[in-house]
């Protein structure tokens, strides 16, 4: 079982997903199904549903957030979005650094580092994605590159700064793919994890750190995943695009 003084948090991703009145539809039957959970549920919406499903999701479970921002405050970056756009439109959290992100948009650790601590300021807290691809885990890579973006994205940031900091392990052969990670060979990244922070940053800290694992989690596998001992929920992208699958996987 997952650890019991941490909080256990669903996440769904919809990435480039849904109108406005699929979304309307999505949450008004979610909003019921989710209601005793003792789970927190988060959903990441595109930006132009964030304001109208914050609206519908109040006095619920349900807490909206973001997939991505900028790291400026404000200023003359065409087509960007800043934190406080975000949070003003009532976004409570927001995804950084996804894998889509840094291999389509070529986004570097660095500038991910940026953009946590935009988020901080702007009062969103930060979900940061780490993950290895294929070749690094065949290369025997998978400890250094998880350590190495670690590192680099928290860059600057003490334990205090960090405290309401969620990380989402995502091997990136398993988004998307069907193919998702063993709980076992999840387990032991997020162990990597946590055992990292623990160095970087202190026990305390890596202790109540609160770590998902994304990557084709469906409702019969999302199980399994939750009974690891440092896998504290999941990131969810598919399967969090149906009513069906998603409440399913909240209340299992
Ligand atoms: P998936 O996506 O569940 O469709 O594999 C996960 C993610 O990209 O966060």
């Amino acid at each position: 079982m997952s650890h019991p003084n941490r909080q256990c948090v669903i996440a769904g991703n919809w990435k480039m997903y849904k109108t406005f009145d699929e979304a309307v539809a999505f949450l008004k039957e979610l909003i019921p199904l989710v209601q005793e959970t003792s789970r927190k549920v988060y959903l990441a919406v595109p930006f132009t549903l964030i304001r109208p499903m914050h609206e519908l999701a109040k006095d619920s479970k349900v807490e909206i957030g973001a997939q991505n921002m900028h790291d400026s405050s404000e200023g003359a970056f065409t087509g960007e979005i800043a934190g406080k756009m975000l949070k003003e439109a009532g976004a409570n959290f927001v995804i950084l650094g996804h894998s889509e992100r840094r291999h389509l948009f070529n986004e570097s650790n660095a500038f991910i580092n940026k953009k946590v601590k935009r988020a901080i300021i702007d009062g969103l807290q930060p979900l940061l994605c780490i993950g290895e691809t294929e070749e690094e885990r065949e290369a025997g890579k998978t400890e250094q590159v998880l350590q190495t973006q670690l590192k680099e994205s928290l860059e600057g940031l003490d334990a205090n700064q960090l405290k309401n900091l969620i990380i989402a392990y995502e091997p990136v052969w398993a988004i998307g793919s069907s193919n998702p990670a063993t709980p076992e060979i999840a387990q032991e990244a997020h162990l990597i994890c946590r055992n990292f922070l623990t160095q970087h940053l202190n026990e305390e800290f890596a202790q109540q750190l609160v770590i998902l694992y994304g990557g084709s989690v469906r409702p019969q596998n999302a199980k399994s995943f939750l009974e690891q001992v440092d896998i504290d929920g999941l990131l969810v992208g598919g399967a969090s695009l149906s009513v069906d699958s998603f409440s399913k996987i909240v209340n299992d």
